[in-house]
């Protein structure tokens, strides 16, 4: 079958390989096949600097899905163990900003550039003040803070928070672009623990394509109370930011977003891992006590982060903040968006290398149940970046029993909203099959941009698809609340709420782990998983500039997986 979409001067040509013996085609449902098929009629659009594969030959598509049962993936890149670990690790600068009258301010422009991503291979990529992804904004609990960013790109875009609890009109959600060749500035202070935030655009339709380009960078709430309790805290030294994040690569370098019709639908995956922005990375770090700050900043893809001999690290910190007291675990499950902070120990390590790794394979059976939902990498275990244990640095640090106190929300009273998802998955993936007739989406952006098939949006919560003009929910300022997710399809998905901190309640009844009873933003719903959150609604946010609620598979948000709510 073939199509043609256009977008930005570029035609994107695309031919799918029917019986191709390596495809995935043949392994799908045959309701499933014909609604992927109805896909590449309206293949995503991607900002013009990503490669989509043009046609070669028998067409870039035939040849990307006969990759994908290869050990090579589907890039055609050199396997991707011959150049692991030869890299260090790139630390991003750590932004402080410039104080002005008790201001503190920072800016930040959105650029393209070309970054070596993986050795060998120039890959033209966007970044913040730089080629691919951003520096860090550090930024002081209950300091104001000014933040400029502007937009060197040749599209519009918004830039988003995540886990900041600002009002909405501060929030840089899809409300809020930004043209190109102009700015927008945000004002505003932060009160809330200090944690491990992050940031990325949110741009209607476009927030995929976009951060999957490079435009990501953590924010830092600095409340100081990681150094009084004499945690690791020296930046690049035994405080190390590890933002994780997959990309598929052409051979000549170009991200190739979107070009396997059938399963990136599902959640944009890549083959090749990078650690802030390089692949498999290495770094020094000294025999004690380490800090990573772990961030999934991946569009798709959960990692199940473990060391590779297997050793017990502690949990510090959840997306929001400081946990009551370090957790103990061996691996740590983490969806898009979330973070978590842990500390390693390797005070008898020194001379000795350690590998962070994915144990994907040991958890692929929570995400998903179909081979579409897991890619070959879901099903094992994979590398990420190499620990090279050196000298100590003479300031070893501690590991406190206590880390903080967590408020008890009043939730025996509150409320319960009521959210399901809809994901499209193995029978069960399509809105229009399930007996709910809501016609097709009407907002399938300028010149059918959507995500979504055919004018149809694919992934929904409460039955409904995002539209930028309706708000789902009221909140009042203020009140506390439980939002109740039910996943009863078959794949995991990442809810993230804009605006607040909350606590998991319950995961299917259950008390969730240990390191999940601390403050967070962004909670994996495991398929077939019923997950309670609490929280109390802080800030305000009007219809004009309301809160996003959504899943943080970027496709899924970017496909109708996302709601609006107002509150005050
Ligand atoms: Cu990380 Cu609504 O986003
Ligand atoms: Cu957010
Ligand atoms: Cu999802």
């Amino acid at each position: 079958m073939k199509s043609t979409t256009q977008f930005q001067n570029h035609t994107i040509s695309s031919e799918a390989t029917e019986g191709t013996p390596q495809s995935d085609d043949h392994r799908m449902q045959p309701e499933r096949r014909r609604v992927l098929r109805m896909a590449s009629a309206a293949l995503l659009s991607a900002p013009a600097l990503i490669g989509i594969a043009r046609a070669q030959g028998g067409g870039a598509m035939s040849m990307t899905m006969k990759g994908m049962s290869s050990e090579r993936g589907t890039s055609g890149m050199p396997p991707r163990t011959a150049a692991a670990f030869r890299r260090a690790l790139a630390i991003p600068p750590k932004l402080t900003g410039e104080l002005d009258n008790g201001v503190r301010r920072y800016s930040l422009r959105a650029q393209s550039g070309v970054s070596t991503l993986v050795d060998g291979a120039s890959t033209p990529t966007w970044g913040y003040n730089g080629a691919m992804l951003g520096p860090v904004l550090s930024i002081p609990r209950g300091q104001p803070v000014h933040i400029t960013v502007g937009n060197a790109l040749a599209q519009s875009l918004t830039t988003h928070w995540h886990g900041a609890i600002v009002p909405g009109d501060a929030d840089g959600g899809p409300h809020s672009p930004i043209q190109p060749g102009s700015t927008l500035d945000y004002r505003f202070t932060l009160d809330q623990p200090g944690a491990t935030l992050w940031y990325h655009p949110h741009t209607e339709y476009r927030t995929g394509a976009q951060a999957y380009a490079g435009l990501a960078g953590m924010l830092l709430v600095d409340d100081g109370i990681d150094r009084k309790l004499g945690l690791p805290h020296t930046w690049g030294v035994d405080d190390i930011p590890v933002v994780v994040q997959d990309r598929r690569i052409a051979a000549n370098g170009q991200l190739l977003y979107m070009t396997e019709t059938m399963r990136d639908l599902m959640g944009m995956k890549g083959d090749r891992f990078l650690v802030n922005g390089r692949e498999q990375p290495y770094v020094e770090v000294p025999a004690q006590r380490v800090r990573l700050r772990l961030l999934n900043g991946s569009n798709a893809r959960s990692y199940n982060f473990a060391l590779d001999d297997g050793r017990p690290f502690n949990v510090v910190a959840s997306d929001s903040g400081l946990l009551a007291r370090p957790a103990v675990a061996r691996a740590l499950l983490l969806g898009p968006g979330e973070r978590a902070e842990i500390v390693v120990d390797l005070s008898r390590d020194q001379g000795r290398a350690l590998t962070l790794q994915s144990r994907s394979g040991e958890v692929a059976h929570l995400l998903g149940s179909s081979p579409d939902d897991s890619d070959q990498w879901d099903l094992r275990t994979f590398d990420l970046l190499k620990l090279l244990v050196a000298r100590p640095t003479g300031a070893p640090a501690s590991l406190p029993a206590t880390l903080a106190d967590i408020e008890a929300l009043p939730l025996t009273d509150a409320p319960v909203r009521r959210i399901t998802l809809q994901g499209m998955s193995s029978g069960a993936m399509m809105p229009m099959h399930d007996g709910v007739d809501r016609g097709a989406a009407p907002n399938s952006g300028p010149g059918g941009m959507s995500l979504g098939i055919a004018g149809q949006k694919l992934f929904s919560m409460n039955h409904r698809f995002f539209d930028m003009r309706i708000v789902d929910q009221h909140v009042l300022l203020g009140s506390v609340e439980i939002w109740e997710f039910s996943n009863n399809r078959e794949m995991a998905h990442p809810l993230h709420i804009h605006g607040v901190a909350f606590h998991v309640v319950s995961r299917n009844g259950n008390p969730p782990p240990e390191w999940e009873r601390g403050w967070k933003d962004t909670v994996l719903v495991r398929r077939g998983e019923t997950v309670r959150v609490g929280m109390r609604f802080t800030r305000p946010a009007d219809a004009a500039h309301p809160y996003m609620f959504h899943c943080h598979i970027l496709e899924h948000e970017g496909n109708g997986m996302m709601g609006q709510f107002t509150v005050g």
